[in-house]
């Protein structure tokens, strides 16, 4: 069904890991050197590189994604026991080729078709987002890549979600921003964009001081909530 609102706005600009990227995919794709700990570490390492994006932003300690996640991943394989070197390289490298979830690509597709501009705002450095859009073949069909490392603080600071409007030249009420992670489509909707949360695990909605404006299951309902 339309949304009214969201049938308003201009652009849409997507949260990049774990909205149109699978970050699960790197762990799963080590599985069997992993052995039974693949879960265990995909759900630590990004639940650790998530605190730790917030931990640097209140203490002013910036560090790109890259380390960030480098070190989120250090942290999760020493807690859960597993000490490979050669595996821990291979785990990192995967970030860069993550999987793209097969509804990110029909939904930019039809955004595409519909002649409505297409966007990533991204905690991800530029390299990290360069290669994950290209190995996923969605380069084609984005108008900008923005990453947080323009302004060294990251999601939900307010002023990452200014980068966008900046950057794209559209105000905040004219976007739809789209993302799988709760806290950061509370984020986009408290500085005033149109926030729809991808609840793809059918989580229960965040105790935060604002609202994504609806939620969907899959990036593929978007196009239809869009009025296209
Ligand atoms: C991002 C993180 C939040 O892509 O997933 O910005």
């Amino acid at each position: 069904m339309v949304h009214t609102e969201l049938a308003r706005t201009e652009t849409c600009v997507f949260d990049a890991y774990g909205t149109l990227f699978d970050v699960t995919s790197a762990a799963q794709r080590c599985a069997d050197a992993l052995e039974n700990k693949a879960d265990a570490l995909a759900t630590l390492w990004r639940t650790s590189q998530l605190q730790y994006t917030w931990l640097r932003s209140l203490m002013g300690k910036h560090a790109d994604f890259w380390q960030v996640t480098g070190e989120a991943l250090d942290h999760a394989m020493d807690a859960l026991g597993i000490s490979d070197d050669a595996l821990k390289t291979q785990l990192i490298e995967l970030y860069l080729v993550l999987s793209a979830y097969p509804d990110a690509k029909l939904a930019l597709v039809a955004l595409r078709r519909a002649k409505r501009p297409a966007a990533i705002l991204s905690n991800g450095s530029p390299k990290m987002l360069a290669a994950a859009v290209t190995s996923a073949g969605l380069g084609d069909l984005l108008n900008a890549v923005l990453s947080v490392e323009d302004i060294g603080v990251y999601k939900p600071h307010p002023t990452v979600y200014q980068l966008a409007v900046e950057r794209l030249g559209v105000p905040a009420a004219r976007i739809c921003f789209v993302s799988s992670n709760g806290w950061d489509a509370v984020g986009a909707s408290a500085f005033g964009m149109n926030a729809v949360w991808v609840n793809r695990s059918g989580l229960k909605i965040e105790r935060l001081p604002a609202k994504p404006i609806t939620q969907i299951k899959r990036l593929d309902e978007l196009p239809t909530l869009l009025g296209l």
